[in-house]
């Protein structure tokens, strides 16, 4: 009999007497720290997501980045970064100032991303989708200027899985935080690269040196996760359009930031990359009632929980000034927009007009 799921492979280490044994990767099965078929099942379902030609698993989305930063840089690089990507992503490569690696802020568009690279410049990173304002960056654009240079792509795509597929634009790998849409339900954390040019087996001894393959089990969680991808980012796309479209019209709201709407100044550039038209579960707005407002409607809400996580199947609220924007300097935060009056939604899969009621009710519409 054969079981309908994969095994979960609990086990530190395999049996060799005297032959060695190897994964599909050719690498040596011995210890779970270097391979582990659970996690390579997962692997191989993220390559084939992206059209990957390979994919590593790691413990977190800032492992995948970590080890990135460690096998791709070198005394003397330089790494070109939007401003505006996740905070812990920009101190990472900050932090590697102390190995000579130098990292160039930049403002999140094509052309500030595509002006900043230069001869020195050794890593793009960029978000498809940034955070908490959504701002779509061209990364064709950026692919193209990168490799005028010789610099690597690496497109972090945790916003958009499903609907962009950074490789297929020329991008050399792909990064994400599993944590977020891929596994879905809040409940795991775990990050991947997946690639098509890059050199895998560099990135691969660099896990295996830093210790940060993702577990046996949540790899099993992550690939159960997957399995709903699609149903779950349509459902959340879906609804998070329709709230994005009643927000537009609340007395209560000033602005509204979500690609799928319209009139939002990134939809054509977000519909000319996606593949289909699904602009994902997150949301953001800015209170009439400034601060005070803002933080009042997080006080209110009764079916959406106030928490910094996105993705996942319930509907969370974030205050973005004191959490994906926390270590942000102030006149950062102001060029990009991210006021004290503004708060993120990431919608999740919950009956529409519950999340719209509650919605209404926090604005004290
Ligand atoms: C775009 C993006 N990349 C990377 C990360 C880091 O992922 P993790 O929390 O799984 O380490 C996050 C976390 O919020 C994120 O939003």
């Amino acid at each position: 009999m054969k079981p309908l799921h994969s095994p979960i492979y609990l086990t530190v280490a395999f049996k060799q007497a005297g032959e060695t044994t190897l994964s599909d990767r050719g690498f040596d099965l011995k210890y779970s720290r270097e391979e582990n078929p659970t996690v390579r099942e997962l692997e191989r379902s993220l390559a084939a997501l992206e059209g990957g030609r390979d994919a590593l698993a790691f413990n977190s989305g800032i492992g995948a980045i970590s080890a990135l930063y460690l096998s791709l840089l070198s005394e003397g690089d330089e790494i070109v970064l939007p401003m505006e990507c996740y905070g812990t992503t920009i101190q990472l490569a900050e932090r590697l100032s102390k190995f000579g690696v130098k990292t160039k802020l930049v403002y999140p568009n094509g052309d500030s991303i595509v002006e900043a690279i230069g001869g020195g410049t050794k890593l793009v990173l960029v978000e498809t989708l940034t955070n908490p304002t959504l701002k779509v960056i061209d990364v064709p654009e950026v692919v193209r200027r990168a490799k005028e240079v010789g610099a690597i792509t690496i497109v972090d795509n945790t916003f958009s899985p499903l609907v962009f597929k950074p490789l297929k634009v020329g991008a050399d790998a792909s990064v994400h935080s599993l944590t977020k849409y891929i596994a879905g339900h809040n409940d795991v954390l775990g990050g991947a690269v997946i690639w098509g040019s890059l050199d895998g087996e560099e990135l691969w001894h660099w896990r295996r040196r830093l210790g940060s393959i993702l577990q046996p089990l949540e790899a099993w969680l992550v690939t159960r996760g997957m399995k709903t991808l699609e149903i779950r980012f349509e459902r959340q796309s879906k609804n998070a359009l329709a709230i994005a479209e009643f927000l537009s019209e609340h007395p209560r709201v000033r602005e509204v930031r979500y690609p799928g709407l319209k009139e939002d100044p990134y939809h054509e550039t977000a519909r000319r990359l996606f593949e289909r038209p699904l602009f994902g579960g997150v949301v953001s707005f800015r209170h009439v009632g400034g601060e005070e407002g803002a933080k009042k409607f997080l006080r209110s809400l009764k079916r959406i929980f106030p928490s910094p996580s996105l993705g996942g199947v319930e509907s969370l609220a974030s205050y973005p000034v004191i959490s994906a924007a926390k270590t942000m300097p102030p006149e950062r935060r102001e060029l990009l927009g991210i006021t004290d009056d503004l708060i993120r939604l990431s919608v999740g899969l919950e009956d529409l007009d519950t999340l719209i009621e509650d919605i209404d009710s926090a604005l004290g519409g």
